[in-house]
């Protein structure tokens, strides 16, 4: 199986708004996929469909073989450990320092020792320039640190895929940068990815193929250079920022 995740005619409707119309697209094993579009679009609807946190009305949506639409919470356990998802603000739990965060999803879904999960805490905050934070507390940290910590304890159950959500938004530069390694050094891992965002240089700089989610379907998908010599131009304008 070469495709790790398949959306099949995922069609979503909120109230009287059809969202997703007809969203059709695939992951392939190791790749990282950018999903980029306009705000309401339904990037973060799709992703949260992925590990079963949302479902469509119609369509499937295939996690490494298995068809998860009508499975039940408890059926999509296994399916969450595969999958990660890095939450837009991190997520971080505000009462527990850097290390307990890091610590409580292997205490409740691993049965590793505490030397273990102290091994592998430190193994992850040293790998992601994170060493020396282990005792703060969320609050103390600035927004990019809290991203990377987010990031850091996303993965820490050693997930095969990697959703993100705009990891990036309203970063400065350098904890962009931080975040874009990181999220090429599990691409370096073999880890296959979703990547949603508006920041294009990321995108470029990460992303193998990038998708475009735009009126309810996925109006385009390939490589930066296919995008960018899509005939109509659509594509390249909207992936240079200007008006469609
Ligand atoms: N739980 C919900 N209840 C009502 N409307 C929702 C809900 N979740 C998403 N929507 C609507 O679906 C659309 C897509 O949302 P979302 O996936 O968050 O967009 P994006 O991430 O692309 O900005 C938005 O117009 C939003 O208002
Ligand atoms: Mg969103």
């Amino acid at each position: 199986m070469t495709n790790i995740i398949e959306v099949k005619h995922f069609q979503k409707r909120f109230g009287q708004k059809l969202v997703h119309k007809d969203v059709s697209f695939a992951v392939r094993r190791g790749e990282c996929l950018g999903l980029i579009g306009g705000s309401g679009a339904g990037k973060s609807v799709i992703l949260r469909s992925l590990i079963g946190l949302e479902r469509p009305d119609d369509g499937e949506v295939w996690v490494d073989g298995t068809e998860i639409t009508h499975l039940r919470e408890r059926e999509l356990l296994p399916v969450r450990k595969k999958v990660a998802y890095v939450f837009q603000n991190g997520a971080l739990f505000d009462s527990m320092s850097v290390y307990e965060n890091l610590a409580y999803p292997l205490r409740e879904h691993t049965r590793l020792s505490e030397d273990e999960i102290r091994k592998r805490i430190f193994d992850q905050l040293e790998e992601f320039g994170l060493q020396g934070n282990e005792g703060v507390f969320p609050a103390n940290l600035s927004g990019g640190m809290q991203k990377r910590v987010g990031l850091a304890r996303a993965i820490i159950m050693e997930p095969d895929v990697v959703l993100y959500d705009e990891p990036t938004a309203g970063l400065d530069p350098y904890n962009t940068k931080r975040i874009q390694e990181m999220i090429l050094a599990l691409k370096a891992k073999g880890k296959s990815a979703v990547f949603v965002t508006h920041d294009m240089p990321s995108a470029f700089a990460v992303c193998d193929r990038i998708a475009l989610l735009l009126e309810g379907r996925i109006q385009a998908i390939g490589t930066r250079e296919e995008l960018e010599s899509q005939p109509g131009g659509r594509i390249g304008r909207f992936i240079n920022g200007e008006e469609l």
